[in-house]
């Protein structure tokens, strides 16, 4: 089931959705040569103490990996797609690049939000990398209105990435989000015809958050149980925003 959120929920939601966008602001002007995943984590843990608001991610169970998440951030470098765990002793470089994930609670009420950011000088082929999969996600996201499908959004994301040569990956997929971090429907980053194709309506709310390798799609999870990268080495981006379908269209809320 679909839960629909009410005006009141939405602007709850909008709260923590504009916290993550503050976090991750933050964090993406820290990225340089030289600072540690880890400073990341530390910067993020004061920023929700700060505001009052709990982390989304720490603690969470995550049946695949068979425990519960220390972090509040992913961070994922390079070739890792997703769930690199912050580490003091992975020193960023030139030419590097970084997804930060994060999401809060507040009120009860949860944000979800992902950007990559390069370090230094990047290739043109990875600038292109991460335009691309930003770009796939913007056009997702005119998708999110009242009468429409879930499949629009992720036709059209797997359409313009396969048609700029990249690769989506399939093994991990965006989500509804509301008083849960993670609640349905899962939101592929393709079409997947075994699901369902639900109509979009008001006061639904989708995490959407395209994951894309610069090679072949296929990932595969570290010996640490957590990172998923792309198992030719190829690089990986990622981007998120929470989206609620509303009357006037879609409202981004992990934005102003
Ligand atoms: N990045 C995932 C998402 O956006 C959630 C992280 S799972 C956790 O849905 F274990 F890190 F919390
Ligand atoms: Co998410």
């Amino acid at each position: 089931m679909i839960v629909r959120k009410s005006r009141s929920e939405l602007e709850k939601m909008r709260k923590s959705g504009l916290l993550v966008y503050e976090i991750l602001q933050s964090l993406g002007a820290m990225v340089q040569e030289g600072i540690s995943t880890w400073d990341l984590e530390v910067a993020a843990v004061k920023m929700m103490k700060d505001a009052g608001a709990k982390p989304a991610f720490q603690n969470y169970y995550v049946p695949a990996a068979g425990e519960r998440y220390k972090y509040v951030l992913c961070t994922s470098v390079n070739e890792e797609i997703v769930h690199g765990m912050p580490n003091p002793k992975r020193i960023l470089k030139s030419g590097d690049i970084v997804s930060i994930d994060t999401g809060v609670s507040l009120n009860g009420y949860f944000g979800d939000s992902a950007l990559t950011v390069g370090v230094g000088e990047v290739s043109e082929q990875t600038k292109k990398l991460m335009q691309v999969t930003r770009d796939s996600l913007e056009l997702a996201i005119d998708k999110v209105r009242e009468g429409g499908r879930l499949f629009d959004i992720c036709g059209t994301v797997e359409e313009h990435v396969v048609r700029h040569g990249f690769s989506i990956v399939r093994e991990y997929v965006g989500h509804g989000i509301g008083t849960q971090l993670h609640e349905e429907p899962q939101v592929p980053n393709y079409v997947d015809k075994r699901n369902e194709n639900p109509r979009l309506r008001e006061g639904m709310v989708l995490a959407i958050e395209p994951m894309v390798n610069a090679g072949k799609p296929e990932a595969k999870v570290l010996k640490d149980r957590w990172t998923a990268v792309a198992k030719d080495g190829s690089y990986s981006a990622h981007f998120e925003h929470c989206v609620a379908v509303t009357a006037e269209g879609p409202w981004v809320l992990t934005r102003p």
